[in-house]
């Protein structure tokens, strides 16, 4: 069972998605991770991450797979290591969104996310989980809030982060791009604790689940 959750930048996915996965409990898989592991390699490969015909090049050289600690979070593994980098590093929060345009990288991470979720409860969170990567699950959840509180909540975690940029490149992209699926369950965080934003959802699952019986 995938629960996904998608929506723009920090409204409130990771965190929510963490407590859930808790709550239920089952694993947590943060999508996004992966795809800035992938472009801290990139970065640190010394490759132009808007250079799209190297990315392409560079990916089908690398071997990816997942490493899946017996506790903590799943990671990329690039080439049998996992880097050690700082995720939400400047650099990375201003190239992510353009490699995550090219679709080599987009096609090997939504194969190993979809290997990850086969056969495992799990809470993915990321852009694309429900419209693309798991589009038949019925659990969907996408949470938004308003552009000024997103961008303050960024600036309270001391980030230097152009939000809008990603928003508007990971909206706009022609692969899986970020949009709301016609089933999915839409809540506005902006004047929502993370308890409260995962209440709602843990009853909508137990709703759902009776449902089911
Ligand atoms: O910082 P934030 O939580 O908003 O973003 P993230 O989940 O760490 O994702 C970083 C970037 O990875 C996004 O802005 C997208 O460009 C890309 N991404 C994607 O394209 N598809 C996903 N399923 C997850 C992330």
């Amino acid at each position: 069972m995938v629960i996904a959750i998608d929506g723009p930048a920090a409204s409130g996915k990771s965190t929510v998605a963490r407590k859930l996965a808790e709550k239920l409990p089952c694993t947590c898989l943060n999508s996004g991770i992966l795809y800035r592991a992938l472009t801290w390699q990139i970065l640190h490969s010394g490759i132009d991450p808007a250079d799209q015909e190297a990315i392409t090049f560079a990916v089908s050289r690398m071997q990816l797979e997942l490493s899946v600690p017996p506790i903590g979070s799943p990671a990329l593994q690039i080439d049998h290591h996992v880097p050690e980098f700082e995720s939400h590093d400047n650099e990375v929060n201003a190239a992510v969104s353009k490699v995550a345009t090219v679709p080599a990288v987009r096609s090997c991470i939504t194969s190993l996310l979809r290997g990850f979720g086969k056969d495992r409860d799990v809470v993915m969170e990321g852009r694309d989980i429900g419209t693309a990567v798991f589009p038949d699950t019925p659990y969907k959840f996408y949470l938004d809030a308003s552009p000024e509180i997103r961008r303050q909540r960024r600036a309270a975690q001391g980030l230097e982060d152009s939000i809008e940029n990603r928003d508007r490149l990971d909206s706009t992209r022609s692969i899986a791009p970020l949009s709301i699926a016609s089933d999915a369950h839409v809540i506005d965080t902006s004047n929502l604790t993370i308890d409260g934003v995962v209440d709602a959802i843990f009853e909508i699952l137990t709703h759902a689940s009776r449902d089911q019986q």
